[in-house]
């Protein structure tokens, strides 16, 4: 049922994924879930990079490099941290927005439409039983220098993605009566 589904998906980090690929056919699926993401307009702006085997191992480096370069005092720990996540995982999916060059709509309803579409692959690993979770390291702000981005794209994150053995942990949430009102 859908409410399972939503109820049961979780983040799941890379320290908890086993070694298992994911086969490309099975990301396209995930990726093909996100591109039926509802935008305003149809600007459909999200924009995916998919990463796996060099171009992972790379972005650890990268993101590792960025983070003792401008850290005030970084830690080695972390560093080492930076470069073994995206080894440990299967893919890592870069979720980018681009900016609607007439600017149609406000910046925040891109935003919105791009996280739509991750809650969508979201869904599709937990109902795939993968494992994923969005990360967003203030790091994500030198990624430009990584990929080759257009004119108005920026990088909002990755999705982490890989297969894991143990069950993950519940979750909770606060209560809904604090956040409704009935009118
Ligand atoms: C936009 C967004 C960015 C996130 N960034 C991070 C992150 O950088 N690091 C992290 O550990 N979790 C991140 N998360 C995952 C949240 O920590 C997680 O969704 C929250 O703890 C609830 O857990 P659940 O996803 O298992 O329900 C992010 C989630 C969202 C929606």
């Amino acid at each position: 049922m859908l409410f399972d589904l939503i109820k049961n998906r979780r983040s799941v980090f890379p320290a908890q994924y086993n070694d298992q690929p994911i086969a490309k056919e099975t990301i396209e699926k995930v990726l093909e879930a996100a591109n039926w993401a509802p935008s305003h307009r149809k600007t459909e702006p999200w924009r995916f990079k998919v990463l796996q085997g060099e171009s992972k191992e790379k972005l650890g480096l990268f993101l590792s490099l960025k983070y003792l370069e401008n850290d005030a005092s970084p830690k080695e720990f972390k560093a080492k941290k930076i470069i073994q996540n995206p080894k440990s995982a299967a893919a890592v999916i870069a979720i980018c927005m681009q900016r609607d060059p007439e600017e149609s709509v406000p910046e925040w309803e891109e935003v919105a439409a791009v996280a739509m579409a991750v809650q969508n692959m979201w869904l599709m690993c937990t109902e795939l039983g993968i494992g994923a979770y969005w990360s967003s390291p203030g790091l994500i702000k030198y990624m430009g220098e990584f990929f080759e981005m257009n004119r108005g794209e920026v990088c909002l994150g990755f999705f982490y993605m890989g297969n894991y053995d143990e069950k993950v942990s519940d979750a909770v949430r606060m209560p809904l009566e604090d956040k409704v009102d009935w009118l």
